[in-house]
This record gives structure tokens, sequence and C-alpha cells, in this order.
């Protein structure tokens, strides 16, 4: 018989198989798999649209945590929020009042993205191009400009041609925050990218917009963006304890297995309290489950080979 003294306490008293407990052990065994793991560096710059249409699934929480925790693992990380309302930028402590050179002079009026990019507070590696309110009317005045699908590809393209000529250390990865539609942004930040990863929130309707999300990427593959790839599916605030969040993970592992990180990041207050402070989850909380999923997250998308 084993000694009662190897045995975790709870396992005597017979709680092991709570939620709660299954929570911990899982945390316990992801600090340790994190501690000292290396972040692949990319052969080439990764630009990555993190899209869905639907809102409120967890796309801004889920650009704004994996480029942190991507830098904090020592690459070099640009957020493009590409979305009016402007969230990233907020949770990036970036300053995005009306006046500051944005993402939308960089669309509408063909402004240098190195002109409007600002360095992260206190994350060495990590930069934003900040959206301001100013985006919105981006929607509108694109409608009639010149290969209006393609201003964000090509600022892009001139952003990482700048660092280079100027001696600048290269961008390992780009991550584009879109808004919760399909317009003229989304579509934008659909051709600048080679790979899309769709967030989605474990719930009972998460599948059905997923259709037409897919469908449109479809679309655009045939006529604007013939390489783009929809590389990664990430569930989001996950809630172990119900039987529904386990229905829809399962249901998406079988659509989508090669697509579906095994990571699902956990509903976590820690996650939506740190865009109040300016932070992301990774310095808000680091031991918090929501930063250590992050993490987690983080490292399967850099062993994922680039498409
Ligand atoms: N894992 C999580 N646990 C708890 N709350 C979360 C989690 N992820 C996101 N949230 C919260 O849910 C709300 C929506 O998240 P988020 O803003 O990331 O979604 P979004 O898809 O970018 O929304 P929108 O479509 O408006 O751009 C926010 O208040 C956020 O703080
Ligand atoms: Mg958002």
């Amino acid at each position: 018989m084993a000694d009662q003294r190897d045995v975790p306490a709870t396992s005597r008293t017979g709680m092991e198989d709570t939620p709660l407990m299954r929570e911990l052990a899982r945390d316990h065994a992801r600090r340790r798999e994190l501690e000292g793991l290396e972040f692949g560096v990319p052969e080439n710059t990764r630009v990555i649209t993190i899209a869905n249409q639907k809102g409120g699934v967890g796309k801004t929480s889920t650009t704004v945590n994996l480029a942190a925790a991507l830098s904090m693992g020592g690459l070099n990380v640009l957020v493009v929020d590409a979305d009016p309302q402007g969230n990233a930028s907020t949770a990036l402590g970036i300053d995005h009042h009306a006046d500051v050179p944005s993402m939308y002079e960089v669309l509408v009026e063909s402004t240098p993205m190195h002109e409007v990019i600002q360095q992260v507070p206190e994350m060495d590696r990590l930069l934003c191009a900040p959206a301001t309110i100013n985006l919105s009317g981006a929607e509108i005045e694109l409608v009639s400009m010149v290969a209006r699908e393609n201003r964000l590809r090509g600022a892009i393209r001139d952003l990482l041609a700048h660092r280079e000529k100027e001696g600048q250390p290269r961008l390992d990865y780009v991550l584009i925050d879109c808004p919760p539609s399909l317009g003229l942004l989304t579509v934008n930040a659909l051709v600048a990218a080679r790979e899309v990863l769709i967030p989605i929130q474990a719930e009972y309707y998460a599948l059905e917009g997923l259709t037409l999300l897919l469908n449109n990427i479809e679309l655009l593959r045939q006529h604007l963006n013939p390489d783009l790839v929809v590389s990664s599916i990430l569930l989001t605030m996950y809630d172990a304890r119900t039987r529904l969040a386990a229905q829809v993970a399962q249901d998406v592992r079988e659509h989508f297995p090669d697509q579906t990180f095994t990571t699902a990041i956990p509903r976590s207050v820690r996650i939506s309290e740190a865009p109040s402070y300016g932070q992301t989850v990774l310095t808000y909380d680091p031991a918090s489950s929501g930063a250590l999923a992050y993490r987690a997250a983080a490292h399967e998308l850099t062993t994922r080979p680039a498409p």
C-alpha cells in the first residue's frame, strides 16, 4: 500500500475530482511546463489576423495577451489595432485619443506605419499601431479608394522594409485585432495576413456564425488573398464546470482537429480586469490561470509551423 504521506491531502479526503482541484492541478502542471520554455523565432515575419464577426468572443483579449506572451518570450511583436473601438490600444496602455496619429491616417491618408507606432510601456519588445475613434470613418472613406482592400497589406510591407533599411530588429509576429464585422477594415486585415486565428467562445451559438466567416474567408481567398489559411482556432472563456462548454469544445475539435489549440482559455476574472489598468493579464497577474493559459497558447502558436 502507498505511504499516505506521499499522497496529496486531497486524495485522502476524496476532493481530488472537484472542478476547482482539477483547475489547480492544471495550473500547476502548466506552470511547470512553461518554466524555462524558449519561444522559437520564426523564419519570416508571421502576420496573423484575429477575426470573428461575432462580438465579444475574445478577439482583443486574445490579440493583446498572445502578443504580450510572445514578446515576453523574447520575440519582437507588433499589435495592429484595426478596430475603431480601440480596445487593444487601451489594454496595452497606449494613448489613443482622437488627435493621436493612428491606423486611420495609415489606411486613409497613407501615413507610413512607422510614424504611428508606439512602444508599449514596460514591454521591451512590444509595439502597437493604435486605433482612434476616427477609424470608424475609414470604413466609409475606404469605399471609394483605389485598391481599397490592399491598404493595410501595403502599409505592413512598407513597414517591414523600412525597419530593415533602418537596421531595426525584425518583427517576428504582427497580430491584427479586428472589429466585430466583416466590413472593409476586417477585409483589409484578412488581405494583409497569411494566417487567421479565430477565437471561439465556448457557448451554445459558437458555431453558428462560423460558417458565414469561413465562407467569407474562402471568397476572399479566391479573389484577394490566395495564400490565406485559417491556421488556428482558440477556445475562449472556457468554463470547465459546464457540460455545455465541454460539448462545444468537442464539436469544435471534431470539425477542426488540426486548427484547434490544445490549450483553451479559461473564463477568468483577471483577464477581464486587466484592461482597466491598461495592462495585459500577463503583467497584471502573471500567476493567474488566464495568464498561464495565454502563455501556453502563445507557445503552441510558436510550435505550429507557419503555413
Ligand atoms: N477568458 C476570459 N474570461 C473572462 N472574461 C473575458 C475572457 N476573455 C474576454 N473576456 C471579457 O469579455 C469581454 C469581451 O472580450 P473581448 O473584448 O476580448 O472580445 P472581442 O471579441 O474583442 O469583442 P469585440 O467584438 O467587441 O471587439 C471583455 O469584457 C473581456 O474583458
Ligand atoms: Mg475587440
